[in-house]
């Protein structure tokens, strides 16, 4: 596998997005220590403090319709979630799409994007962004109410690399699971995972906002939410306020 590894980017989206167009097999990474421009989804930043967390971006290559990109987003949660779980201990919740939590705080970021030639994917960049050895103070003030560190939760320091390798090996698992059987047993997992079903949650979306139940996900990984009247909204991108 090539792993590629920088000391300080951007972010590392952009280095992957680069390596793609170049021809970059799948499976490649990119790490780095340090991103002074991280992205996170709906034009956020994301603080990427030097040494803390693991920023990295992987590119993957299915042979898959757009439409179905929010499939890989999702395993890629799981895998992140049980890579985290079997070596740190951690046992974080998924609030859809992808972002983990543990007692509600933030944890991990997952963020796509894509190269695609007209409705086929040619190249998923799925970056990952884990809080790893940060102390309180080192979230800036707005975030610490609402962001956690693997160190936070277990008072010890981890060896990110360790890390990285266990969410690789679940991540290769469940991705050849996936070409093999399809997204139907990766959807099983993440709903076992997901704190998102069966809640009321409130559904901030570009054309507005929709309160529902959480009923499930769709087999495209789509949102399903049932409002007061009975009718069902499919959710694409939105945040949720549970
Ligand atoms: C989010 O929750 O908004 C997604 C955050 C994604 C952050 C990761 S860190 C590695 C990769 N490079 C970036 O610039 N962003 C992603």
């Amino acid at each position: 596998r090539n792993i590629y590894f920088e000391e300080s980017v951007n972010s590392t989206q952009n280095i992957a997005q680069r390596l793609a167009l170049e021809g970059a097999e799948e499976g490649t990474i990119v790490v780095a220590e340090e991103q002074l421009g991280g992205r996170g989804r709906l034009e956020r930043k994301w603080q990427s403090p030097k040494y803390k967390g693991i920023w990295m971006s992987l590119i993957l290559k299915p042979s898959i319709p757009i439409m179905k990109t929010p499939q890989l987003t999702l395993l890629t949660a799981v895998a992140v979630v049980q890579g985290i779980q079997e070596v740190t201990g951690v046992q974080a919740d998924i609030k859809w799409p992808n972002d983990l939590l543990v007692n509600g705080k933030k944890l991990t970021g997952i963020l796509t994007e894509m190269q695609a030639d007209s409705d086929r994917v040619h190249s998923l960049i799925i970056g990952i962004g884990i809080n790893v050895n940060q102390q309180l103070e080192d979230f800036a003030a707005e975030l610490q109410p609402s962001a956690t560190s693997i160190y936070l939760e277990t008072k010890t320091s981890w060896d990110r690399a360790k890390i990285i390798q266990g969410i690789m090996m679940h991540l290769e698992k469940l991705y050849l699971l996936y070409l093999e059987k399809g997204f139907y047993p990766i959807k099983i997992l993440w709903e076992s995972y997901s704190i998102s079903l069966g809640q009321k949650v409130t559904a901030n979306t570009l054309n507005g906002s929709i309160v529902g139940f959480a009923k499930g996900i769709t087999d495209d990984g789509v949102l399903l939410l049932e409002d007061e009247q009975g009718v069902i909204h499919s959710i694409y991108s939105a945040d949720i306020l549970m």
